[in-house]
């Protein structure tokens, strides 16, 4: 068995993050979002793995490598445009053979890992099957109808009277018939080869489509509010361990990880958080469910909720709560200057000010 791993697409809902990075890449706890992914394959016991890329190709690389170091063994498959997720199996049906294989789209979050829903699909072998999990706002997701024995009877994409609470989530394991269902697609009113399209051919052709519904937490870090919830979760487990250096002036309370290299100067950190290796936090205040990466310097401000990503600067900025702060970004306070906000944005920005 393969597993095929999404990590092209637009990332328009965390722009301007996506702008210059991949969005696979954003770090949870301190570690890339993609990696969780990667690491419960190769725990499941597949090492084959091919990497669907698209513009963050040589970031994605990059990261990853031969997968040597996740003892697996990556192929990358460029897709020349997010033309859909039945097109990136498209792209990778010569990679992917005739072997079955897991799906997995490398912006998503499972806790508990796949390795006993592979295990159950080897044993059964449906044509396919696909996860499914309760959530209150259906119409935000490709939602699923089941027949009374659990058997998927239809797939609908974001539908605006969603016919059940069960949307579908971003792991799909196959047989070799996908191919089939995806050659008899059209691209669909947005222009997109969808797998949804692909299954409910398979449905409707008489193949046998299983569904397993999760009750584990699952999310899809596709937008910010999310990522940050992914990150809360995520820092609950993570082992605290001080490897940085802490002076007298400073408290440490909770589930906290300083990385080596870190300093940590009359402030305070209350966990669940993580702070990067060279992170220098002084005079501030690091709350719970807050992820610093590496190289940041955070001085004289609150930082809450929230995740600054490697190099990035916080000086004197009050209370920063809820945030996703990029690579080498730099907020400041500016003491003498008259009541205004100074801001260099990016394009596709967000800024909530308080006046
Ligand atoms: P989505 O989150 O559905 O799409 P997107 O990345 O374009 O994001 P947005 O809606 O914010 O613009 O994609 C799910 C995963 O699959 C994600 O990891 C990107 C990947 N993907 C591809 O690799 N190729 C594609 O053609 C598409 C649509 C997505």
């Amino acid at each position: 068995m393969k597993a095929l791993v999404l990590a092209g697409g637009t990332g328009s809902r965390l722009r301007p993050i996506t702008h210059t990075a991949a969005k696979q890449l954003v770090p949870v706890a301190n570690k890339p979002v993609l990696f969780y992914g990667i690491e419960s394959i190769v725990a499941a016991g597949i090492t084959e793995i091919g990497v669907v890329v698209g513009g963050t190709a040589e970031q994605i690389r990059a990261a990853l490598g031969d997968g040597s170091a996740f003892g697996a063994r990556i192929t990358y498959l460029p897709q020349e445009a997010p033309l859909g997720l039945a097109h990136a199996v498209l792209i990778a049906r010569d990679w992917l053979g005739d072997e079955d294989f897991v799906m997995y789209l490398g912006d998503n979050f499972v806790v508990g890992g796949i390795a006993d829903l592979v295990e159950e699909f080897r044993r059964e072998r449906p044509d396919a099957r696909i996860l499914l999990t309760k959530v209150a706002d259906p119409s935000m997701f490709g939602v699923a109808e089941l027949d009374p024995d659990g058997a998927v009877m239809r797939l609908e994409e974001k539908p605006r009277e969603p016919r059940s609470d069960l949307a579908l989530v971003g792991i799909y394991l196959f047989t070799p018939t996908v191919h089939e269902a995806i050659a008899a697609c059209t691209p669909s009113r947005r222009g997109e080869l969808e797998i949804t399209d692909a299954i409910q051919w398979l449905v409707d052709s008489g193949h046998s489509v299983g569904a397993t519904i999760i009750t584990g937490y699952w999310k899809d870090t596709g937008n910010v509010s999310d990522m940050l919830e992914v990150n809360r979760a995520v820092l609950e487990t993570v082992e605290p361990a001080v490897a940085g250096w802490v002076d007298e002036a400073s408290e440490i309370v909770g589930r906290v990880r300083i990385a080596p290299g870190a300093r940590i100067v009359r402030s305070r950190i209350v966990g669940p958080a993580v702070i990067g290796a060279d992170t220098v936090v002084s005079d501030s205040h690091i709350g719970a469910f807050t992820s610093v990466a590496d190289g940041c310097r955070i001085s004289g401000s609150e930082v809450e909720f929230s995740i600054v990503l490697q190099g990035s600067r916080i000086e004197d900025a009050g209370r920063i709560e809820s945030s996703l702060i990029g690579r080498s970004v730099h907020v400041s306070g500016a003491v003498r200057a008259p009541r205004a906000h100074r801001l260099v944005l990016g394009d596709h920005s967000q800024v909530q000010i308080a006046s």
